[in-house]
């Protein structure tokens, strides 16, 4: 009896012992809820960790302001969580308040925008989209789309909206949209501002770039919640969105694939927000003692559209109509 009390407490410590080293506090430091893609990355992020035994969630929604996001960051220092899963607003601006979760000892993991003072802070892992390559294929594909209607020999106007300034998503897709456009020389840029990657300020962009542009052919939104509030501007002008004005959105929401289905947008670049199994993946790994290098990780993406079959830098567009049914979010 007695060696039978003494095996089921000895059971009992080496269970407790199992539990509690899989009982990790994790936080997520996240910009806000600006766009469908947004949401998509939390509630992805969110089921990830939720739906793990013995993981607990700790989540902070930074209202598109840095200075709540370093109080955030901060907090879960104070509170002594075991990862901190970050993505910032902006690119610059975050070294000292990075350098206080590497002093605290705190294992970091980047996730979708990288901070400029990646470099000289510690993480453990990154993983967030390849932003000059989607900026890159959304002009790419529109000047093949211009070519396949044999119009390269006419000037086209050109507007980018961009995304919020300063945003590591909005200075990557610039760099990628500009750099393009070399290679596209009858696509003359006409117009160039921030729709701060909402639907609100897309509409109303789109909406003044009517009153004080000529001419617009085609526009180029950095993402599709903008493309989208874009769309109604147009429509609230008498144009006709996806054929008076070509629109190449970004992200590849599942709005954006019902626009392209309606005809009213063209072509939407994919990034990809599910961001939740990586980090399960990378958590667990890091728990089992395996390391990463800083290399970020790209998901990979596709490009969806009206026709299907544009070349753009590695990849060929499938037919948003075929594929809209596949569509998470
Ligand atoms: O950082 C990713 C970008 O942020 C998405 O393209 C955009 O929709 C979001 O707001």
């Amino acid at each position: 009896m007695k060696k039978l009390l003494t095996l089921v407490l000895a059971l009992g410590l080496v269970l407790s012992m199992v539990a509690s080293a899989s009982a990790l506090t994790i936080a997520f430091s996240q910009i806000g809820q600006e766009s469908d893609w947004r949401t998509a990355n939390t509630d992805s992020v969110t089921a990830a960790i939720e739906g793990h035994e013995g993981w607990e969630f700790v989540y902070s929604d930074g209202q598109q302001k840095q200075e709540n996001q370093i109080q955030a960051l901060r907090n879960f220092i104070t509170q002594g969580v075991d990862y901190i899963l970050f993505t910032g607003v902006v690119t610059s601006g975050w070294d000292e308040v990075l350098t206080e979760v590497n002093e605290a000892e705190i294992p970091l993991i980047l996730l979708d925008r990288i901070p400029d003072c990646a470099d000289k802070i510690e993480y453990k892992a990154a993983f967030g989209g390849d932003f000059p390559l989607e900026g890159r294929r959304q002009v790419q594909w529109a000047g093949e789309y211009l070519k396949s209607l044999g119009r390269d020999t006419e000037d086209v106007n050109v507007v980018i909206m961009e995304g919020t300034t300063g945003a590591d998503a909005q200075v990557g897709r610039t760099e990628g949209n500009l750099a393009a456009l070399a290679d596209y020389p009858f696509m003359k840029v006409v117009g160039q501002q921030t729709g701060n990657f909402t639907r609100a300020e897309g509409q109303a962009l789109m909406e003044s770039w009517l009153k004080s542009i000529d001419q617009i052919d085609v526009l180029i939104a950095q993402n599709d919640d903008m493309a989208l509030g874009a769309i109604d501007a147009i429509k609230a002008a008498g144009k006709v969105p996806g054929e008076d004005i070509i629109i190449v959105g970004c992200d590849s929401v599942k709005a954006a694939f019902e626009a392209i289905v309606a005809g009213e947008m063209n072509c939407t670049v994919e990034c990809n927000p599910l961001y939740g199994p990586f980090v399960v993946e990378t958590i667990e790994a890091l728990e089992a003692g395996e390391t990463f290098d800083k290399t970020v990780v790209h998901p990979e993406e596709g490009v969806f559209d009206c026709v299907g079959g544009i070349e753009v830098e590695g990849t060929t567009s499938v037919k948003a109509a075929d594929v809209i049914d596949e569509r998470q979010y």
